[in-house]
């Protein structure tokens, strides 16, 4: 059995968002997915606790779906337009029609209502993971995660889920965007934090690609003293 390639979901996100200074500090990462919300902590530099909250994204959707009585797509859209963490956000007088389906009535229904369904089960969500960072220690002076929280995953797109999780936890937190660390201009399109995971892993990946070559190659101003060699005789 080979273990050697394999890079766990949660350690993939923290490539791509972390910094070296945050894991040394104390950090808790959480990458809300759809399936998922992860949890791993950094603390001197190493990881030092993982856990798998089996709710993430989908479960919200599901509960707009049921609340609001629409279909699956339409509670997506919702959620993703117009949906917010923070139910004080949204006004009594905000409202979307959704289309009634084939020959019903179109359905009104109030931002208010909407943000508050999201608001109950990310609350509930957030307060799995705060059980797990209690668990880990962080209350011990030399647990502290003095860089806080940061939040990742597609779920880390909700509109005001910041100041949610700052509520919810008393703990600083940012949103983890994944091209922070890339060289470059890289791609608008993969800075989402729902990329975290995809380009941590190929962050990964290039890294083992590097050091396999150097292994080979050895130093690389070897190799060129060697040619230089051949080439004048
Ligand atoms: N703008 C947005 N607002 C709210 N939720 C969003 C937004 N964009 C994406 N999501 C949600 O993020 C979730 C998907 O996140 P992500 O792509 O990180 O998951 P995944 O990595 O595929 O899933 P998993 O980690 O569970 O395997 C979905 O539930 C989706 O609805
Ligand atoms: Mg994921």
């Amino acid at each position: 059995m080979n273990l050697a390639g394999i890079t766990l979901e949660p350690l993939a996100s923290a490539e791509a968002v972390l910094s070296a200074e945050e894991k040394e500090a104390g950090v808790a990462l959480i990458d809300i997915g759809g399936g998922t919300t992860d949890l791993a902590i950094f603390k001197n530099g190493i990881i030092r606790h993982t856990a798998v909250i089996p709710f993430g994204g989908n479960v919200i959707t599901e509960d707009i779906k049921e609340g609001c009585s629409i279909i699956e797509k339409q509670a997506e859209l919702l959620k993703v337009k117009f949906g917010s963490a923070w139910p004080g956000d949204n006004k009594d007088n905000e409202i979307v029609s959704i289309p009634g389906l084939r020959g019903r009535d179109p359905k009104e229904i109030t931002l208010k209502n909407l943000s508050k369904i999201i608001n109950a089960r990310v609350i509930e969500i957030i307060e799995q993971v705060f059980l797990e960072i209690k668990n880990y220690g962080h209350e011990e002076s030399k647990k502290k995660l003095i860089a806080g929280i940061v939040l990742t995953g597609g779920g880390a797109e909700l509109k005001h889920i910041k100041q949610l999780v700052e509520y919810v936890t008393g703990m600083d937190t940012r949103i983890g965007y994944p091209n922070e660390n890339l060289a470059g201009d890289s791609d608008e399109s993969l800075s989402s934090p729902q990329y975290a995971t995809a380009v941590g892993l190929l962050m990964n990946g290039l890294n083992k690609i590097e050091k396999a070559k150097k292994v080979k190659n050895g130093p690389t101003s070897f190799s060129g003293k060697t040619e230089n060699r051949r080439n004048q005789r």
